[in-house]
Parts: structure tokens; C-alpha cells; sequence
């Protein structure tokens, strides 16, 4: 079965885990801050904080910039709820912004109209791995006093003006996943990067229940001389990523070049095979950006075609090819929908939606397994 993604593990990442499972350290050991300097040095951020899962890392994030209730936050529709939940998960209050319908990025005209008093961060998804319109999302944040978080977690090794997805040349923090079907994996793992070591520190305290057992920054002076002393700060998670995954991370990270390589090299295959059909159209490239394509939107106008999105699926299904869509724009989610929103709040993501597969993407797919899944949709939809 050819699903959408896939992870890619080979000999030496089981052994490197191996190794870690042999060590002292399962966990709070010497893996997790390589593979912590790793990911900074390949983003170019002076920081980097790893911990369970990009989820977690979108909500220390929020939480490390200060979101509460009473704030609202900006994100798209277009996401994983995970990028919205964050903002729920401190309280405050989600708003949505279209995207533009030829790439599925977040509009920043759309942006504008949603800006009130209350409005504290802005929360851009690189969908697909393509870098949102960064200038001018930074431009609206000086002029408006925002917080920017990127969540790259599509995006790893996608550039913007030249400059590393993650660098936080435009942000405040960047948060990653390596979920299974992304660039590089940990099974499950997140990173968040960032320059500013105010918020490096909120993140390290917050990531490990608020409690710090550095002496130099104790509160309370007097328990210093206590070796066994630790102090809670404040109110924190525990969301430590373990030496075990973050093994599997840096070996990962080894493989990171080659990974991205075949990436373009699948996603120009796609585009030269779909080219000239006017049936099918892959999200619009972007002249600022370089991505590093997490997936491989392919938009089919299914009024124009003799059959339903599900038959397709269907088809594909009994071929041996498992799609999937991404995504459900989230103000259709039952859950969202309880704050009041309401089909046709954003028609560009919901149109975008009603058109949109993923193509598998992964590094082991094959040139002759693309043609195949081209093939058969060609046949399928004619
Ligand atoms: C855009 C986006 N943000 C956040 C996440 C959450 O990452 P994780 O599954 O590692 O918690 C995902 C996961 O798929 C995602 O696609």
C-alpha cells in the first residue's frame, strides 16, 4: 500500500538507538542536547529546545510568549488543529484568516481584517512545507506589537529570502514535528528554535514542570548549598523529549540532505507528469521560497470531472495507493464550530478542501511508483 508519507529508517538508525538503549541515559541525557544543537546549527537559531511532539512544542511556544485568556491569536484554517488547540490550551481565543487558494498559505490581507486590540501572536503554517509571505507577516507584528510563531512542522529544511525555515529571522520561536511523516522522524518528537534566550529559558523550565535545578537560578537563595534542591517556578508540563528519540533524531538529521534531495525530485516528477492537464494543478511555487515539500497537494476541480472526491479515493484505494486530504480546514470541526463558526466563514479554504489530495511523498517512493499513482489517477478521472 502507497500512502502519503512515510518514515524512512535504515540500519544505522536502529543501531543508534540501540546504542542509547544499552547507555546510562534513557532519558535527560547527553542525546537530547546534541540533538538539540544539531537542529540550531542546520536552522542557523541560536536556540533549540526539544520536547514530546510539535503540539507541544506549539503550546510551550504560546505559553512562553504569554498567551491567555483574554488574547486572541491568528492562525489559518487550513491546519492541523494541533495549530489551534495551542492557542485554546492557554486560554485564548482562536481567529482564523483565509489562505490564498493557489498556495494554501495564510493571507495577509486576510490577516489585517482580523487584527483587534486584543490580537497577541500570529501563528503562520508553512503549509506543505512552502514558506508563508514572512516579510510582510514581521511587518504587520512591529506595527501591531504581535508575537510571531512559525509552525514549520512541514517546513524543516525549507528556506524563505535565503534564510533557513526555523532561523526565527521573522519570528520569535519555530516549532517543528517529527511525526513519523515528516522530513526526518523521532516517532513522535518536536522542537522549538529560537534566538532569544529569555524565551529559551521560559521553554526549558516550561518543558520540565516549571522546575529548574540550576543553582545560578534559584528564587530561593538559601536552599543553593542544597545538593538535592530543585525549585518549581512555574507551572509547567512534563514534555521531555527521551534520549531514545532523540537518538533516532540526530541519526535522522545525518540523512536530512539526501531526504530533501529526493523530496524536489519527487514533487518536479509530479509536476512534469501532471503538466498541460488542465484538470489537475499543483499548489503555485513561490519565486521567495525553497521548500522542502512535506506533501504534495494536487488540486482537482471535481465539478469538472465525472466523479466524487470519495469515488476517486475508492478507485485508488482498490489500486493500492492510500490517499489522504489535507485538511479539514478546522471552523468545520464540531469543537470549533461551538465558538460560533459556521460553513462559509472562509470559502477559499473550504473550496480549497473540497479540491485538494495528497499525493504520496516520501523519500523511498520510487520514479516508476510515481508514474504509477499518476497513471492511474489520469485513467481513474477520465
Ligand atoms: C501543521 C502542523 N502543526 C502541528 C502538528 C502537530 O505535530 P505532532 O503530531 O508532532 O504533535 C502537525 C502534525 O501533523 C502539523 O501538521
Amino acid at each position: 500500500m502507497l500512502s502519503y508519507g512515510r518514515q524512512s529508517i535504515d540500519k544505522k538508525d536502529i543501531n543508534t538507538v540501540i546504542e542509547v538503549l544499552r547507555s546510562n541515559w534513557l532519558t535527560q541525557g547527553p542525546k537530547v542536547i546534541e540533538f538539540e544543537n544539531s537542529l540550531s546549527r542546520f536552522t542557523q537559531a541560536r536556540y533549540c529546545v526539544a520536547v514530546a511532539n510539535g503540539t507541544a512544542a506549539l503550546h510551550l511556544a504560546a505559553l512562553a510568549l504569554g498567551l491567555k485568556p483574554g488574547d486572541e491569536a491568528i492562525t489559518t484554517p487550513l491546519t492541523f488543529v494541533a495549530t489551534a488547540n495551542c492557542i485554546r490550551y492557554c486560554g485564548a481565543t482562536v481567529k482564523f484568516a483565509d489562505i490564498n487558494p493557489t498556495t494554501g498559505l495564510i493571507d495577509t490581507d486576510e490577516i489585517k481584517k482580523h487584527l483587534t486590540p486584543k490580537t497577541k501572536v500570529l501563528i503562520p503554517v508553512h503549509y506543505a512545507g512552502q514558506s508563508c509571505d514572512m516579510a510582510t507577516i514581521t511587518s504587520l507584528a512591529k506595527k501591531h506589537h504581535l508575537f510571531v510563531i512559525e509552525d514549520a512542522a512541514h517546513a524543516l529544511g525549507s528556506k524563505y529570502q535565503g534564510k533557513m525555515v526555523g532561523s526565527c529571522s521573522f519570528s520569535d520561536l519555530t516549532s517543528f514535528s517529527f511525526h513519523p511523516v515528516k522530513t526526518i522522524t523521532t516517532g513522535e518528537g518536536g522542537a522549538i528554535t529560537t534566538n532569544s534566550y529569555s524565551l529559551y529559558k521560559k521553554l526549558l523550565l516550561l518543558r520540565t514542570h516549571g522546575i529548574t535545578n540550576n543553582p545560578q537560578d534559584f528564587v530561593t537563595k538559601s536552599f543553593k548549598k542544597y545538593p538535592w534542591y530543585y525549585e518549581m517556578q512555574t507551572l509547567g508540563f512534563n514534555y521531555r523529549l527521551s534520549d531514545i528519540h532523540a537518538a533516532l533524531g540526530l541519526s535522522q538529521m545525518k540523512k536530512l540532505p539526501k531526504f530533501i534531495k529526493r523530496r524536489h525530485e519527487i514533487v518536479s516528477l509530479y509536476r512534469k507528469l501532471f503538466a498541460g492537464d488542465g484538470r489537475f494543478q499543483l499548489i503555485k511555487e513561490l519565486s521567495n521560497s525553497k521548500a522542502t515539500f512535506h506533501l504534495c497537494p494536487l488540486l482537482i476541480d471535481f465539478s469538472k470531472v465525472s466523479l466524487t472526491k470519495r469515488e476517486l479515493f475508492k478507485k485508488l484505494l482498490q489500486k493500492g495507493i492510500k490517499l489522504q486530504v489535507h485538511y479539514l480546514p478546522i471552523h468545520l470541526q464540531p469543537y470549533y464550530q461551538t465558538f460560533g463558526y459556521k460553513l462559509g466563514d472562509f470559502p477559499q479554504s473550504e473550496r480549497f478542501y473540497n479540491q485538494v489530495i495528497s499525493l504520496p511523498l516520501y523519500y523511498g517512493l520510487t520514479d516508476t511508483q510515481v508514474s504509477s499513482i499518476v497513471t492511474h489517477i489520469k485513467k481513474i478521472i477520465s
